[in-house]
């Protein structure tokens, strides 16, 4: 059985000095749970603060937000997935829809930074997910999968066996407008059946997450749905009581 898994996106928000104070907060209300996995994924100068925090726990684990593909190098600005494991995370977002639309990110660059989170020994949680428009035109299918399978190019099974998916409609975020739980459990079967293509009958244990507006009222809706397998939040997750909420959905 796969453990449900709540991830929280906190984007630009929380320095260590915030995120320390989130942390204490809620971990003094969130006893360790064996049934359900936590990741933070903090901006990168947060990481060893929440790293340092999750220490004694190990259903809660840290993440970065994004890596550089190369390992090292004159890249100013840059993270790579290396310091990344250094600092303190297990897992590191990749492709994340901010990335793809507000920097520019290709289909080929989340691909190449999934190899170099495996690299290092991170488990990479590949976010893939269809503008409006894309939707509006009925592609929506063909965008997710484009992004998917780019994103594995070159993987062998155990390697991609090894990782999360994350579906997050780009219309959903941060706006409030939320997939129907039905609606994105069509994607994720979608997203299944790809994965089994690729890897067979190694797809039926890799968690598939939705994000895209989720809250503390329509999280255990979308966690109902048999493809669901837990929920990637953003601004719902920026508040410790609020996040405490959720994870016990
Ligand atoms: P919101 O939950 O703020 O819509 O953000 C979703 C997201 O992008 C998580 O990665």
């Amino acid at each position: 059985m796969k453990l449900p898994i709540f991830a929280a996106n906190w984007k630009m928000n929380h320095g260590p000095t915030d995120a320390r104070a989130f942390m204490k907060s809620f971990l003094a209300h969130y006893p360790r749970q064996h049934d359900r996995k936590v990741l933070f994924f903090p901006n990168a100068l947060s990481v060893t603060t929440v790293a340092d925090a999750v220490r004694e726990r190990p259903d809660l684990e840290v993440g970065v937000q994004n890596v550089h593909f190369e390992d090292k190098g004159a890249f100013t600005g840059e993270n790579s997935a290396p310091m990344a494991r250094d600092a303190g995370a297990t897992h590191v977002l990749v492709g994340h829809s901010e990335r793809r639309h507000v920097f520019g990110e290709s289909d080929e660059a989340a691909g190449r930074k999934v190899q170099a989170a495996l690299r290092a020994g991170l488990t990479p949680v590949l976010c893939v997910g269809e503008l409006l428009a894309e939707r509006e035109a009925g592609d929506t299918e063909a965008v997710v999968l484009r992004q998917l399978r780019a994103g594995i190019a070159g993987l062998d099974a155990q390697q991609v066996a090894g990782m999360l998916f994350a579906y997050e409609p780009v219309w959903a975020i941060g706006t409030g407008r939320t997939a129907t739980p039905g609606d994105a459990n069509t994607v994720h079967q979608a997203i299944r059946a790809a994965l089994r293509e690729a890897i067979g009958e190694r797809a039926m244990g890799v968690p598939i997450l939705y994000g895209g507006s989720v809250s503390r009222s329509n999280a255990p809706q979308l966690l109902a749905e048999e493809e669901v397998d837990g929920v990637l939040v953003g601004g719902a997750s920026l508040d410790a009581d609020g996040w405490n909420a959720i994870v016990r959905a």
